[in-house]
């Protein structure tokens, strides 16, 4: 028998059902999940608003080729349109984040013919070689060297370095709004719109990459509307389909129609059961709007894990339901044993506990993370 292919740590834990904010194991013990499968189950594991959806679908057709149209997509882009920003219409389908952003860069560089992105610091957009090259940490990258060579990349959040790091050479700069894999850590306000001035003035494009902070998570739809900064092009992902694989750009109508055909493609993208699955997390998206709930369930579980009473919790950083608690020490080795306290959660850059739960993570919940998350750091704080 052949094996899947082994490059992620093991935790011994074998999950069988999934509903909302929860996972089951075989052994039939339940999980608050903060882990979301890095994020994508943001709606919550089967709700039942697009399995319905989905179930219709799989009766229809399932993969229908993008030279022809089809109702779940047309649904999709109706929907999506509505959570879309005015200017914004332009939507380039793939199948996952990082597809997302080669795409973007694509636009970018046919849009200017230049070679140069800039990226910064503690940056994460994916592991295809493109996004790889604008991915920051070695960890990442070394093995795979010489990546694509025209890559500069600026320190994250220093508003007065911008002008000399992004130049007439650049097509575009990558940023991620909240920095995910990095660390959870917010941009600034400042060094946004530092950015958008200087693309603005140089003549490159202003990309922003959503695809962890993007559809709702951090209480706004996007998380640059809370900057009140605008991209050219910004990328999303994980959640979009409600757990289903998608990846996508979204570009300012004038950068809409760069590609002739055969430039660009993806076999699976606009895949149907996706498209109609994405347009049911869309209008669950605004129906119950989910942003302002995020926003309510973050200040919660922000205040809980600000509130361990460990000396090696040193602050809560994020916005909404994007969390991160940085420690004093190596963030790992906590996760096995909070599993065992019946939270699933993850890391972010080396010191920082990343959570990442449903937006209808409840009160009760929360009392769960703050319980479990207090008693492991608590332990390892024992001499
Ligand atoms: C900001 C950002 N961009 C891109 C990606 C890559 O997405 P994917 O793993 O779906 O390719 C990620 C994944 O974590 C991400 O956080």
């Amino acid at each position: 028998m052949g094996r899947i292919a082994k490059y992620y740590r093991e935790y011994g834990v074998r999950i069988v059902r999934g509903f909302m904010q929860y996972v089951w194991d075989d052994q039939g013990r339940r999980y608050v999940d903060c882990n979301t499968n890095h994020g994508v189950v943001f709606l919550g594991h089967a709700n039942p608003k697009i399995a319905e959806t989905v179930k219709r679908q799989l009766e229809e057709v399932w993969a229908v080729p993008l030279n022809f149209s089809t109702p779940a997509r047309e649904r999709f882009i109706e929907e999506f349109s509505k959570l879309l920003p005015a200017k914004f219409g332009v939507v380039f389908l793939q199948n996952t984040g990082t597809e997302a952003v080669e795409v973007a860069i694509k636009i970018a560089k046919k849009v200017t013919k230049r070679p140069t992105i800039v990226a910064f610091t503690n940056s994460f957009h994916g592991r295809t070689m493109g996004s790889l090259s604008i991915t920051w940490n070695e960890k990442y990258r070394k093995a795979f060297e010489p990546l694509y060579p025209h890559v500069r990349f600026g320190k994250f959040n220093v508003a007065a370095e911008v002008d000399k790091v992004v130049g007439e050479d650049t097509c575009c700069v990558v940023v991620e709004p909240i920095q995910g894999e990095g660390g959870v850590n917010p941009a600034t306000p400042e060094f946004l719109k530092a950015l958008r001035e200087e693309t603005q003035r140089k003549g490159a494009l202003l990309i922003i990459d959503e695809v962890q902070t993007g559809f709702g998570r951090t209480g706004a739809v996007w998380a640059f509307q809370k900057y009140g900064v605008e991209p050219d092009i910004f990328t999303a992902g994980k959640p979009v389909a409600g757990g289903l694989p998608i990846g996508l750009a979204v570009a300012k109508e004038e950068f809409g129609d760069v590609f002739e055909p055969g430039e660009h493609g993806s076999t699976f993208a606009g895949n149907a059961v996706v498209m109609a699955a994405a347009a049911a997390a869309s209008r669950l998206l605004r129906e119950e709007d989910v942003p302002a709930k995020a926003e309510r369930a973050g200040a919660e579980l922000a205040k809980a894990l600000a509130e361990t009473g460990s000396r090696l919790a040193v602050r809560v950083k994020g916005m909404g339901l994007m969390l991160g608690l940085e420690l004093r020490v190596k963030a790992d080795q906590f996760i096995q044993p909070l599993l065992d306290s019946g939270v699933m959660a993850l890391t972010a850059g080396v010191n920082t506990l990343r959570f990442l739960p449903p937006y209808m993570i409840s009160k009760e919940d929360v009392e769960v993370v703050h319980g479990a998350v207090s008693e492991v750091l608590k332990k390892a704080e024992a001499p």
